[in-house]
């Protein structure tokens, strides 16, 4: 039993709920954490980026300033209403609702956050490779289930860690019990290192490393002769 449900069973569930009502009253967004990630990663050519999966847009606009032209995708018709108010003083994005992976390229950069765990993992990879420019990259935080003793490790320490940095980055208390997920959510169900077998069959080199929050990140550089 993977340690995230083992809280939901101990003592009829109050560990987790006790852990919930903690993370309510100094709440942080696992998925925002990583705009810091992306903007320490950025590509040296940024004429074009694209977003897949951008829910309410906000790293659409955190890339902005940083690139030409910047794509938000989402299926969702009421994220991209979201992400198109946040954006609408922004002249270079454009929020889009198609096929992400038939959108014109190439783009330098693409990102998911939170997002390839919705996609097919057998063809997610090579359609972001395809969309890449020679040097584009890849930046992907993304989410597994916990299943090997590596995993495990990340999630005890995710357990642990979560409520301090919620108190560091949310000091004053919320009032008010836990909020549903602003976006659509889905339960992760390929695991991390088939994950990593899926990626490093079109990504060769591509770096995946576990993260604090429950999260992994991804990043691969297109070769420059490709
Ligand atoms: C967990 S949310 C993450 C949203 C955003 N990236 C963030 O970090 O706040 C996943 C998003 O992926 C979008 N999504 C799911 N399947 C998609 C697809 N096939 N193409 C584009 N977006 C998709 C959902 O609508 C949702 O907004």
């Amino acid at each position: 039993m993977a340690l995230r449900d083992l809280t939901r069973s101990v003592a009829g569930g109050a560990l987790s709920s006790g852990m919930a009502r903690l993370n309510a009253r100094h709440p942080w967004s696992h998925n925002d954490h990583f705009h810091r990630w992306i903007l320490d990663h950025l590509p040296v050519q940024r004429r074009a980026a694209l977003d897949v999966g951008c829910g309410q847009g906000g790293l659409v606009a955190t890339l902005a300033p940083y690139f030409g032209e910047v794509v938000g995708n989402d299926v969702d018709a009421t994220m991209r209403v979201a992400a198109s108010q946040l954006c609408s003083g922004l002249a270079n994005v454009r929020i889009d609702g198609g096929d992400w992976s038939r959108l014109d390229g190439p783009f330098d950069l693409v990102t998911m956050v939170a997002v390839l765990h919705h996609l097919e993992v057998g063809r997610a990879p090579e359609e972001v490779r395809g969309l890449l420019s020679p040097g584009g990259r890849f930046l992907a935080v993304g989410l597994a289930p916990p299943t090997s003793i590596a995993d495990h490790a990340w999630d005890v320490a995710s357990i642990v860690t979560n409520p301090v940095i919620g108190f560091i980055k949310h000091p004053r208390a919320n009032r008010g019990g836990p909020q549903p997920p602003p976006y659509p959510v889905q339960d992760p169900t390929t695991t991390y290192d088939d994950l990593r077998r899926h990626v490093a069959a079109v990504m060769p080199g591509a770096r995946m490393r576990h993260r604090l929050g429950f999260r992994h990140t991804i990043e691969w550089t297109k070769p420059a002769d490709r």
